[in-house]
């Protein structure tokens, strides 16, 4: 399931956008990303396309569900209507919608609001939603194991890893839970939490417990005969759907092994970070806010695709607002390369204010947003930063300052004014860190200068 366009009339800053995401014929992978200054309306971008798919999991979860609605401080401002539309394409077996006579995998629906005391001229049309959500019921009620599409947005106040220290008794979560909360809170710490602890506790009784194979290690060493085959068995009693969630989280840090609750001293999760065990609650902003965003989109798949061999390729569409959140430059760069193969089935909808994020995936579709209007912009892989900086952030690349006076510096050297140069490159030397690459440029060009004089 992909979104493939998006259309906002009157709603937040912009007055009409229409929007084709990507995977399109020029741009071959299922990752859209969003940059534009503060205000741009990257957010309502992201907001909006969940304000539509909430209707979509709404009634999924019952035949006249009902989704998020348009507030009336999000209709834009001076006008009086306010309509969202959205184009999903569904290629699952036996799925079509009908527009007319024709027939075709777009389903599309539009939710529409109207300021009060005033007339309406837009009406939310829901047929096609309703027609889409009950293909999904009608296979989950002919197979309990039947999988759900992923539908998750997660906003900028995604809270990050609020670990409980209380946690419910046991309950059960079949695919349905998949969705609870996913539209509105992001990543739900507590749920992940109750999940993990409820698949260990029946990994651990169809299997080996950690322990139990330490002490065989201890006892027999762990070249024995015996601990090799309980280690085999362990291994293949392994809980499918955790065993998703922890590789998807070794895969995008690595380094980070063995996710796992603890019961003792107290409950916990624990997770081993270069061999050495921490509390999860003791890792980093950044670590967690990682961990929070990556275990929950692998939490959500094994849950909704439980006949998969691989929960991970399950299909979805996951929104993601400022992805470079709290990020290190290093993991920001592999960001979306790594979303595209560990999630190869979801399509991903994102917004950053990173240079990085965008210039390291190939076939990405990015859209620049200036002042309510929306660019493409092409051939962004394998740019360096200040480029993207430059080019698609409009951005200086340095203090404005120093490039006058390095611009300044360049220009006395082509001159050939000698002594002008000299001074300049002294003063600028003075406050620049040694290794500068401009002023090592200048040093250069500077010495030839002074060749040539003498
Ligand atoms: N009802 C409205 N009518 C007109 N303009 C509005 C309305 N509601 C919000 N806006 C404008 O839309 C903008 C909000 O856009 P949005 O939050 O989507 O920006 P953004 O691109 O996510 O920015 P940031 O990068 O700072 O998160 C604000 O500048 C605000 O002035
Ligand atoms: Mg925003």
């Amino acid at each position: 399931m992909e979104i493939k366009g998006f259309s906002l009339t009157n709603v937040g800053r912009f007055k009409n956008l229409s929007i084709f995401l990507a995977s399109t014929a020029t741009h071959a992978s299922n990752v859209t990303v969003f940059v534009g200054n503060n205000g741009a309306g990257k957010t309502t971008l992201l907001k909006f396309m969940a304000t539509s798919l909430s209707w979509l999991v709404a009634r999924i979860r019952t035949e006249k569900g009902v989704g998020n609605h348009i507030a009336e401080s999000d209709i834009r401002n001076g006008t009086s209507n306010a309509l969202v539309s959205i184009g999903i394409r569904d290629c699952s077996e036996g799925l079509e919608s009908s527009f007319g006579n024709a027939s075709s995998n777009m389903f599309l629906w539009g939710i529409a609001r109207t300021r009060q005391g005033r007339k309406g001229s837009e009406h939310s049309s829901l047929l096609q939603v309703s027609h889409l959500a009950n293909y999904y019921r009608t296979r989950l009620t002919e197979n309990d194991k039947a999988s759900l599409p992923l539908i998750a947005y997660y906003p900028v106040e995604r809270s990050v890893l609020e670990i409980p220290l209380k946690i419910r008794t046991k309950h059960t979560f079949d695919q349905l839970d998949g969705y609870d909360n996913s539209l509105n809170r992001g990543v739900d710490f507590r749920r992940f939490f109750e999940w993990f602890r409820e698949r260990e506790d029946s990994e651990n009784e169809t299997g080996i417990s950690d322990t139990a194979l330490a002490e065989i290690s201890e006892k027999f060493g762990p070249d024995s005969d015996v601990w090799k085959t309980l280690s085999k068995l362990k291994a293949s009693s392994r809980d499918r759907q955790l065993t998703a969630v922890r590789s998807a989280i070794a895969a995008f840090m690595p380094g980070f092994t063995n996710l796992r609750v603890q019961r003792k001293p107290r409950l916990h999760m624990a997770i081993d970070k270069d061999g050495v065990t921490l509390n999860v609650a003791q890792l980093s902003q950044g670590e967690k806010s990682m961990m929070a965003l990556v275990g929950d989109i692998a939490r959500r798949l094994a849950m909704m695709n439980q006949s998969l061999d691989n929960p991970l390729h399950g299909d979805g569409i996951v929104l993601i607002d400022e992805v470079d959140l709290h990020l290190h430059p290093k993991w920001q760069r592999s960001l979306i390369r790594q979303l595209g193969e560990t999630f190869p089935n979801c399509q991903f909808v994102l917004t950053t204010h990173s240079p990085l994020v965008i210039s390291d995936a190939k076939d990405v579709l990015v859209y620049v947003l200036n002042d309510g209007e929306l660019h493409e912009h092409n051939g962004l892989y394998g740019l360096d930063a200040n480029q993207v900086l430059l080019e698609v952030m409009d951005t200086d690349i340095r203090n404005s300052d120093v490039q006058k006076r390095l611009n300044a510096l360049l220009e006395r050297l082509q001159d050939g004014d000698l002594e002008t140069a000299q001074k300049l490159f002294a003063e600028l030397a003075e406050e620049l860190p040694d290794g500068h690459i401009e002023l090592a440029k200048a040093a250069l060009l500077l010495r030839k200068l002074e060749l040539r004089r003498a």
